[in-house]
């Protein structure tokens, strides 16, 4: 198969764990005989240096004639003054908008060998695996008004959390859609003993849930399920959510892992166009260095070859291969390797070995 690919490695270690990848996605092109072509784009803070914008035209065009989309991350200390117009953040979701890509779909699992490093007790991590669903074009991300402004002689800000009975039922629809894959459970997240908006949401998940009777669904607060998500994370397995509690409860998931180096995230849309992207940031500390964790990109090119691409035997090749790697012992600076610690390309190499071994 043929498939045309767009990397946007953006800032921070983006362009280091991005490359590392397009050679993993080379490795797997040769062995199965697909034939991938990459073209290369800006995003975020290094197209702000070079172009004036955080999203340069050619950039969506280049996304929208593509079959998938791999981004490394956006946004640094160089462009982090909250007060400035022009931030590499709004790449991200300017990206988001245009594409199309309502759904965020960041899974969360637990690694063999690697519970040590989580900060939960081991009995409590005990059987994590599970995926959160963010609506990702709505909400109080995207909803108008918002602004800042002087009200009776006092700065002000305001925002507003909007989202009509279309958006949601697209969403929780997908996350059943995803349950039914899994083990049938669905959690839905609002705030509907204080929201509006969070009240319509759960009248349309209830509603959704009536129509799809083969999967079970319940709703939880947002703060509740923020507290059973680290006392009691394995009762999940599917968790869907507006775009802002999304935001927060997944970075609370991920961490539970202790391998955020690791975690991989899609952002879909209607077609089979997406969005793949660790969800670790550019780590602007150790940027440069060579000793990003490149797993988190890798994965998240398995997810693009089974999502985008259709190529599930391939993305089960890069998975098998990863965990054969950590199996191995082998380990990156951020999984605790030491001074036996793995650099950026040589985990990236050692993960091609064992795809050429498989
Ligand atoms: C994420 C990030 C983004 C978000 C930022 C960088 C705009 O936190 O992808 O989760 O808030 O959506
Ligand atoms: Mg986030």
């Amino acid at each position: 198969m043929k498939a045309k690919i767009t990397l946007l490695p953006g800032d921070g270690i983006g362009p280091e764990i991005v490359d590392a990848t397009r050679q993993v996605l080379e490795s797997v092109a040769q062995k199965s005989g697909h034939s991938f072509t990459f073209s290369t784009h800006l995003i975020g803070g290094i197209a702000i240096d070079e172009t004036g914008v955080p999203l340069p035209d050619d950039t969506i065009v280049a996304c929208r004639s593509a079959d998938a989309v791999l981004l490394g991350a956006v946004g640094g200390p160089k462009w982090d003054d909250p007060t400035a117009t022009v931030r590499p953040e709004q790449g991200l979701l300017g990206m988001r908008k245009a594409l199309k890509l309502f759904a965020n779909v960041r899974p969360v699992k637990l690694f063999r060998g690697l519970e040590a490093a989580s900060p939960l007790r081991p009995e409590r991590l005990r059987g994590v695996d599970l995926v959160f669903i963010r609506e990702l074009t709505g909400g109080i991300y995207f909803g108008q008004p918002k602004g800042k402004e002087t009200r009776n002689g006092l700065r002000t800000g305001f925002d507003t959390m909007v989202y009509d009975e279309s958006e949601i039922r697209r969403i929780v629809e997908l996350a059943f859609e995803v349950a039914r894959k899994r083990s049938k459970r669905v959690t839905s997240i609002d705030k509907a003993n204080v929201l509006q908006t969070m009240q319509v949401w759960r009248e349309v998940a209830t509603e959704v849930g009536k129509a799809n009777p083969d999967v079970q669904l319940e709703h939880q607060l947002v703060d509740s399920a923020a507290m059973r998500l680290v006392t009691d994370p394995s009762s999940f397995d599917v968790i869907v959510a507006g775009n802002m509690f999304g935001d927060i409860l997944s970075d609370e998931g991920a961490v539970l892992t202790g391998s955020l180096g690791l975690l991989p995230s899609a952002s879909l849309g209607e077609g089979t166009l997406g969005v793949y992207e660790p969800i670790h940031g550019s780590a602007p500390d150790i940027a440069g260095r060579g000793i990003a964790n490149p797993l988190g990109t890798i994965l998240s090119a398995a997810m693009m070859l089974r999502h985008s691409l259709n190529l599930d035997e391939d993305a089960k090749t890069i998975e098998d291969a990863v965990q054969k790697v950590l199996d191995s012992g082998l380990r990156t600076a951020d999984l605790g390797g030491g001074t036996n610690s793995l650099g950026t390309t040589q985990m990236a190499q050692a993960v091609m070995a064992a795809i050429e071994g498989a």
